[in-house]
C-alpha cells in the first residue's frame, strides 16, 4: 500500500502550519485514509522548537472541532525533502526559504498550500501579531485548501478508502 507523506511549513510552526496539520490530519482520519496518508508540519525558523501551537490557534481550531494539542514545533530541514511527497508553504517567503533548502532533484511537489484551493488568496497570512479574526481567516483558508489537497492526492496517488 502506498503512503503519501505531506509536510506543511510556515515561519514559526506554532500558528498556520500546525493548523493545517491538525485540520488535514482530521480530514484524512475521517475519510478512512490514515493508513495511507501521513501528515507533519515544521517552521523555517527555530524560535519555537518544542513548543505547542499558539493558544489562539489551538482555541480557534478547537471551536471548529480540530485538536492541535498533540503537536510540537520543529524546524524544517534538508532531510525533509527525502521523506515528503508534498511540502506545502503557507506564504511566498516560506516557499523561498524552502527552495533554498531543497535539493535540485527533488521529485515531490514543493508549492504554496493555497494552490490547492479555489479561493482567490494565494497565501495564508501570518496571524501572529493580529487579532482573533486572523486566526479564523487562517482556518477558512486551511479548510478549503485541505479539501483540495485531499482530492489531489486521491487523484494522483491512487489513494482510496
Ligand atoms: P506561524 O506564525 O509562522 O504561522 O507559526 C508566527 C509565529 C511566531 C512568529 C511569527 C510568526 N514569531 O515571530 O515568533
Amino acid at each position: 500500500m502506498v503512503t503519501v507523506k505531506v509536510l506543511f511549513v510556515c515561519l514559526g510552526n506554532i500558528c498556520r502550519s500546525p493548523t493545517a496539520h491538525g485540520v488535514f490530519e482530521h480530514m484524512v482520519e475521517s475519510s478512512g485514509l490514515a493508513d495511507q496518508i501521513t501528515t507533519d508540519s515544521a517552521g523555517t525558523a527555530a524560535w519555537h522548537v518544542g513548543n505547542p501551537p499558539d493558544s489562539r490557534s489551538a482555541a480557534a481550531a478547537a471551536r471548529r472541532g480540530f485538536d492541535l494539542s498533540h503537536l510540537r514545533a520543529r524546524q524544517a530541514q534538508a532531510d525533509d525533502f527525502e521523506v515528503f511527497d508534498y511540502i506545502l508553504a503557507m506564504d511566498r517567503q516560506n516557499l523561498a526559504d524552502l527552495q533554498q533548502l531543497a535539493p535540485s532533484d527533488y521529485k515531490g511537489r514543493l508549492d504554496l498550500f493555497l494552490n490547492f484551493s479555489d479561493l482567490p488568496e494565494t497565501e495564508v497570512p501570518d496571524p501572529y501579531y493580529g487579532g482573533e479574526q486572523g486566526f479564523e481567516h487562517v482556518l477558512d483558508l486551511v479548510e478549503s485548501a485541505s479539501r483540495g489537497l485531499l482530492a489531489d492526492i486521491k487523484q494522483h496517488h491512487g489513494v482510496s478508502a
